[in-house]
């Protein structure tokens, strides 16, 4: 509800962290966008909320608006992406820098996560995919979450990087836990122990790699040249951290959303199974826009303007909702209903302008053969909406904790995922299948 109108300023009171944040979700987007598309909130020391598409896209892409995050205060003292600034010395990576950084690091990924490079790993995202499947397919149950969704992207990124794939557990218990443990809950000591636990092994993994190359992007990142310098290890840090947070619970919170789903409407199932020639892309875009895993991100103004209402001051924050633009009237026939054959889905869930997703390659292929793997081996399964567990509140990741779901039981087609990850790991050691993907290896 907007509340008052004072010196260009709607306030709307809007507290994504909340619980009725993620309750009210539909309410309170209507809300918005019927009243002020954008509108100042006082939550979290104050900031300006973009919820229309129209403002979103504009605003995502203008120059009035930085990611910097100044840990060190050399710059103008920005605070990043999150809202409530987290106290954190490392900041996200590219997420976090402005141009012209942002554009000489962004170069150094982009040959490991371009379509091309993705595709090479589609074999590789199978094997894991129905290893995981083998442990549990004769038992006919399974937790989508803990048993799929967190392990197969987990995997994946470590093989991107050039970790060692035994680690996954290492790697993956953390960045899930981190997002939806509470700093009041008691088990959050368990989960920081866990975190130091993965950065130690980062930091190890960043010594290794400088000492004796091996394929991947710590390597890329270990050797980079950024305006003629050797990137600081804090840098490099900022950057893995982003990327194991980028590719492990964002894609598993889609996929349980989906999977969830297609539980709730066997028949959407079934067409989907029937018609996946024709339906796999936009459906995989549907689910993309309905559930949006990542609902929003950060910004701070860094030059005064006045648009849509709003007068924007330099050094105020901003909050860019892709996940209330998603389900804009304006852009979007019927926004909150799913609509597997959706056309012309110009989704925000991969964000806008130059940080815009870089995996999100990664992200549709990965998702995209997990649905089929599960729609051709367990076509049945039903997961007990009493046994669904979400993240509480939506304000990071609208993910999931528990997923478990019953299928007809059937029989496994392979050893298992330790055997598998033994076999996958000699493949990435003698393939090199973690190389860069360079223009003319492309065209060889
Ligand atoms: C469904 C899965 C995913 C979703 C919904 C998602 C969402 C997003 C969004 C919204 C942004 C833009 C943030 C902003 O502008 O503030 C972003 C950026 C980014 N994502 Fe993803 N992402 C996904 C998967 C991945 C994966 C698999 C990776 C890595 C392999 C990844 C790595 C990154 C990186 C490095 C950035 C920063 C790009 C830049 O600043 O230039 N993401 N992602």
């Amino acid at each position: 509800m907007v509340t008052n109108i004072e010196q260009g300023k709607k306030r709307f009171h809007f507290d994504r962290h909340a619980p009725e944040y993620r309750d009210r979700f539909e309410a309170i987007t209507r809300d918005m966008q019927g009243q002020c598309p954008v509108a100042w909130t006082d939550t979290y020391g104050g900031h300006w909320v973009a919820a229309g598409a129209e403002q979103v896209f504009h605003l995502a892409r203008s120059q009035v608006v930085s990611n910097d995050n100044d840990v060190d205060g050399a710059r103008r003292g920005y605070t990043g992406i999150t809202i409530p600034h987290a106290e954190n010395p490392i900041r996200s990576g590219i997420l976090e820098m402005d141009p012209p950084e942002h554009g000489a690091y962004r170069q150094v990924l982009n040959p490991y996560l371009s379509p091309a490079a993705v595709a090479r790993w589609i074999p590789f995202v199978d094997d894991v995919t129905h290893a995981c499947l083998d442990e549990k397919i004769e038992s006919g149950g399974i937790d989508f979450v803990d048993d799929l969704a967190n392990i197969v992207p987990a995997v994946l990124t470590l093989a991107m990087l050039g970790i060692p794939l035994h680690k996954w557990k290492v790697y993956s218990e953390p960045a899930h836990a981190a997002l939806y443990t509470p700093p009041d809950s008691p088990d959050r000591e368990r989960v920081l122990d866990l975190h130091r636990t993965m950065g130690t092994d980062l930091f190890a993994t960043i010594h290794e790699v400088r000492q004796t190359p091996r394929p991947g992007l710590v390597d890329a990142l270990v050797r980079a040249e950024i305006d003629g310098q050797v990137p600081p290890d804090i840098e490099i840090l900022g950057m893995l951290n982003l990327l194991i947070g980028g590719g492990f619970d964002t894609t598993t919170a889609l996929t349980a959303h989906a999977f969830e789903w297609l539980s709730q409407n066997p028949d959407e199932r079934s067409r989907l199974d029937r018609e996946r020639d024709s339906l796999l892309d936009s459906a995989t875009e549907e689910f993309l826009r309905y559930f949006t895993p990542t609902p929003g991100d950060g910004r701070t103004i860094c030059a005064d303007y006045d648009y849509a209402g709003a007068g924007f001051r330099e050094g105020e924050r901003l909050w860019l909702s892709w996940a209330m633009a998603n389900r804009d009237p304006s852009l979007f026939d019927d926004p909150d209903v799913v609509d597997l054959e959706r056309k012309g889905n110009r989704h925000f869930s991969f964000g806008l302008g130059i940080h815009r997703c870089i995996g999100s390659n990664v992200a549709r292929a990965v998702f995209k053969r997990m649905l089929l793997a599960v729609l051709d081996r367990i076509p049945d399964f039903h997961c007990s909406p009493d046994d669904a567990v979400h993240y509480e509140t939506i304000g990071i990741i609208q993910g999931m904790r528990h997923l478990p779901a019953t299928f007809t039981p059937g029989p496994r087609v392979g050893p298992g995922l330790d055997a598998t990850l033994t076999r996958l790991q000699a493949l990435c050691d003698e393939q090199g299948l973690a190389e860069p993907v360079t223009p003319r290896a492309r065209f060889r």
